[in-house]
């Protein structure tokens, strides 16, 4: 059955291209209206619109679904390694031996960082919040290597394959810096997760994290790898669009990341645990606080705008916290009341009406802090494991006929008027 579409903006109507997308999502094609009628869409917080075509990640909220490039993201995690999925993203494909064999030793070789990015990470504050710094750093990176945009290194854009390979080397660099710890060089010896962790932990009380730590910490990043066209991912695209570089994009995807009510998420459902510790462990509070329009308090980690049913990327994690903190003998009482909360809020009236649940940012800080992670690192940890989405989209949207972004809006400001002099204001 064809779909048909239509819209009257006072006298006028406009027949309306309707596109299907390969999972029958359907969608309204409404460039020509305001040529045609002079109307525009209204949609405050873009829920109803569909900024660009895309063929990287399908995402259903109402039945939990969550694909790239039509994996199912169950069958991604403990299958494949956080490398695959990051090519798979960029490339379209899983890669075969001989392309991971090449894209794990490129990765391996490009892990150095230009001097001025480590002097730009060092000349911040120590207790500068490490997204400011993450943003800052990959930023700087655009100087060194704008010039090569177009090269091609293991099958990857060179800057692509850079910023795989350096972002984990720039957070561990933001971590000792605030620490006060000398700086650990990448070890061609380890590959990309247990070559992170040990620049992080080197040398500290919280080193020697084994095979199956690096192992689920890379399923951590594989569950974060991309999301649809999320406030990062869309900002990425916004700012690519204006033919801005990659890493400008990505660095202010990193800022976009960094909100709250985005990936900033994590770190706050640790503190928002940390404050129910100190109210005895009574999650009844929080849910009432939750409730409370009074309140500006929100249960953190709940809720998503898509996901209207369970969110998979937080199924997976719960099952990896109990795995993390069972190998690392860790008995954490913040998970014990996270599962407490999740358990009242999912009963509770308010949250079910709203169809809230659980989402990726709601248990992964409790894996993140019993691994040794200070709070401030949990978005940058987000962000590594974004990083590959990200380039995907820029990429997908730098390769079409990319239009500059430029929403429209509707003008709710003074009519025309005269300016009046200063000694008669
Ligand atoms: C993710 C989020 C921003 C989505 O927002 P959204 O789609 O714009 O939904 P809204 O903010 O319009 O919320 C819809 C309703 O649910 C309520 N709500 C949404 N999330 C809530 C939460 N975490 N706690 C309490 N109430 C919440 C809102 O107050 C609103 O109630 P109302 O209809 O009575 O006014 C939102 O759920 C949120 O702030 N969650 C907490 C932050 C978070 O975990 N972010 C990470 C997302 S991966």
């Amino acid at each position: 059955m064809s779909i048909t579409a239509e819209i009257r903006v006072g006298d006028k109507t406009l027949p309306l291209p309707v596109i299907v997308g390969s999972e029958q999502e359907v969608g309204v094609d409404i460039q020509a209206l305001r040529d045609k009628t002079g109307a525009v869409t209204f949609d405050p917080g873009y829920g109803n619109t569909g900024a660009c075509e895309s063929a990287v990640t399908f995402l259903d909220g109402e039945l939990g679904i969550l694909r790239y490039r039509g994996y199912p993201i169950e069958q991604l995690a403990g299958k494949v390694s956080f490398l695959e999925v990051a090519w798979l993203l960029l490339k379209g494909e899983l890669p075969n031996a001989a392309e991971l064999a090449t894209f794990t030793a490129a990765e391996k070789a490009n892990r150095g960082l230009p001097a001025h990015v480590t002097a730009i990470i060092n000349a911040f504050p120590k207790d500068a919040h490490p997204m400011a710094v993450l943003s800052a750093a990959v930023l700087s990176l655009s100087s060194t290597y704008h010039a090569e945009t177009a090269a091609t290194h293991a099958g990857l854009n060179f800057n692509e394959l850079r910023l795989m390979a350096q972002l984990p080397t720039i957070a561990a660099a933001i971590y000792r810096h605030g620490a006060g710890l000398a700086p650990v060089a990448p070890d061609a010896k380890l590959d990309y997760t247990a070559n992170f962790l040990n620049m992080m932990f080197a040398g500290t009380a919280r080193s020697g994290h084994d095979a199956d730590i690096a192992n689920a910490l890379d399923l951590l990043l594989i569950l974060h790898a991309d999301h649809e066209q999320n406030c990062s991912t869309s900002t990425v695209r916004l700012v690519g669009s204006a033919q801005a570089d990659l890493y400008a994009s990505i660095a202010a995807g990193i800022t976009a990341l960094w909100g709250p009510l985005h990936g900033g998420a994590n770190q706050a459902v640790i503190e928002m645990l940390d404050g129910i510790v100190a109210h005895g462990g009574d999650v009844g509070w929080a849910v009432a606080q939750a409730k409370d329009k009074d309140s500006s308090f929100r249960l953190m980690g709940f809720g998503h705008r898509v996901y209207k049913n369970f969110d998979p990327r937080a199924t997976l994690i719960k099952v990896q916290a109990d795995v993390v903190l069972g190998k690392l003998g860790k008995n954490d009482p913040q998970l014990a009341i996270a599962k407490g909360l999740e358990e009242a809020a999912l009963k509770d009236e308010y949250f079910v009406a709203r169809k809230l649940y659980p989402n990726v940012d709601f248990y992964s800080g409790i894996i993140y802090r019993a691994l040794g992670f200070p709070y401030g690192m949990f978005t940058v940890l987000f962000a590594l494991g974004r990083l590959p989405g990200w380039m995907a989209h820029w990429n997908e949207h730098n390769a079409g006929k990319a239009k500059i972004g430029r929403p429209r809006q509707i003008y709710t400001g003074k009519n025309a008027r005269d300016v009046v002099e200063l000694s008669k204001r």
